[in-house]
């Protein structure tokens, strides 16, 4: 069925949406104000899914996307948006979000903009057809769109694509598929900070075919790089392996994060936006106060190690042993030791503080953390509570927790776009302890 319509708003992936019947009509690609012909696809109980076929009144926030792939692979969402609109679709999704889930109406902030629209990303992971091709594949879809280049990226993660693509193809090594169970890669991971180059290719064998052709095209690049094979031979497409084989160059990316000299490794998380990250980082550090924090979920380290020139004594919990061992190097390295680091589930071993917490720093997957946690976090009272997430509707849910009966006020709400052209947001909350109630 076709049908004429107004878009009224846009939803949380930056669609449009639109009313028909009294009901929710979610027209992808279309932006508000717009008059769009579209095509119903999906006629649910409370709401329609819609194609966008012609726009018969055009806003002026619509922009022309520069990615040919933009509309197969799914990756971005808002390339087609101008920039500043994108901004204002973040915040008000931040707002309406604190809304509905944490029924909380703080002001937020304008978003921080990232100071690249365009190749930002410091960090992509490409999965690879059965023919050997490096690509994406489309949002919650089977569908693999296989790319010469990622607008987001770094252009020499750019580059590795072909070099990727020709290496595969001249000794006949394919992706694997969950389907068939034949083909050997499952990923080519890819880290690049400071012109170096951390290569890490899932496999379901150690030992992949002719390495040194792959070697001789990366020494084109003419840069420092290292590779590392992650052998996975479950079903799953995980970059955590059960073995991880050194196999050429640099085994970690030296750098220097905010002055910590720092390392990122093959298995260790990275904010993938440097510019935005080091706004952050900075931010949090004017926020925070005492004699003792805990940063849950601290990953490497550099956050924990930027806090103990603040406090008397830190403590990072971090799940993954390569970035607790990062960490530890990271502390060495820098001559750090009021910071302790405890590796494992943050469930597990935040309890195991014994010492008074004035400030809890947390940031967590976008999946949020768990009550569990939530509720130490409300029982060892810090004066602080930093919440940084890449989830605005986890973030609420959670932030319900910790403001509940009003133990706990806001102070800050500041959204960053650590992910332009794409409906993602990091947003840092800080919330302070309530004395009255206490
Ligand atoms: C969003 S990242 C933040 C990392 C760090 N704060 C940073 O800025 O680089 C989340 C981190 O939480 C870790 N993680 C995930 N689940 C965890 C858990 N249950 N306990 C401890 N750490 C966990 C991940 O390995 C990852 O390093």
């Amino acid at each position: 069925m076709n049908m004429k319509l107004k878009i009224l708003r846009y939803g949380v992936n930056g669609e449009g949406i639109a009313l028909y019947n009294n009901k929710i009509v979610f027209v992808p690609f279309a932006l508000k104000d717009e008059i769009v012909d579209v095509q119903i696809l999906k006629d649910n109980k409370s709401f329609c899914t819609a194609k966008l076929n012609n726009i018969l009144t055009k806003s002026d926030n619509r922009e022309t996307p520069i990615c040919p792939y933009y509309y197969d692979c799914g990756g971005c969402n808002l390339q087609h948006i101008k920039y500043k609109e994108q901004l204002l679709i973040k915040k008000l999704t931040v707002e309406n979000n604190l809304s509905k889930f944490a029924n909380c109406n703080f002001l937020v902030n304008d978003v921080i903009e990232s100071d690249k629209q365009f190749n930002y990303r410091n960090h992509v992971s490409f999965h690879v057809n059965d023919k050997g091709e490096l690509g994406f594949y489309k949002e919650n879809s089977n569908s693999f769109v296989k790319i010469k280049k990622c607008y987001l990226a770094n252009e020499t993660i750019n580059k590795c694509i072909d070099i990727f693509n020709s290496y595969f193809f001249d000794n006949k090594i394919y992706g694997y598929s969950a389907k068939t169970k034949q083909g050997t890669i499952k990923m080519v991971d890819l880290k690049i900070v400071d012109n170096k180059l951390l290569v890490t290719i899932v496999s379901t064998k150690l030992n992949l075919e002719n390495l040194e052709h792959l070697f001789v095209r990366l020494n084109l690049l003419k840069i420092k790089y290292g590779v590392y094979i992650s052998l996975n031979t479950s079903n799953n497409f995980l970059i955590y392996g059960e073995k991880l084989k050194h196999i050429y160059g640099i085994k970690q990316i030296e750098t220097n994060e905010e002055n910590i000299k720092s390392f990122i490794s093959s298995y260790s998380f990275l904010q993938i936006n440097n510019h935005i990250k080091s706004l952050i980082y900075n931010d949090i550090l004017k926020n925070v106060e005492g004699k003792v924090a805990v940063d849950l979920y601290s990953g490497r380290g550099v956050l924990a190690s930027m806090l103990s020139k603040i406090f008397k004594s830190v403590y990072a919990i971090e799940i993954v042993k390569q970035a607790c061992v990062d960490a530890e190097n990271i502390l060495k390295l820098n001559n750090i030791n009021n910071v302790k680091v405890l590796c494992g589930d943050v469930e597990n071993f935040f309890s195991k503080i014994q010492e008074k917490i004035d400030c809890i720093i947390i940031d967590p997957p976008r999946k949020g953390t768990t009550p569990n946690v939530l509720f130490d976090i409300l029982k060892s009272k810090p004066k602080i509570i930093v919440y940084l997430s890449c989830a605005s509707n986890t973030l609420a849910r959670d932030l319900k927790f910790l403001l509940h009966e009003n133990y706990y006020k806001i102070k800050l709400v500041q959204p960053y776009d650590m992910f332009p052209n794409t409906p993602h947001i990091e947003t840092l909350v800080v919330l302070e302890k309530n004395e009255k109630k206490y």
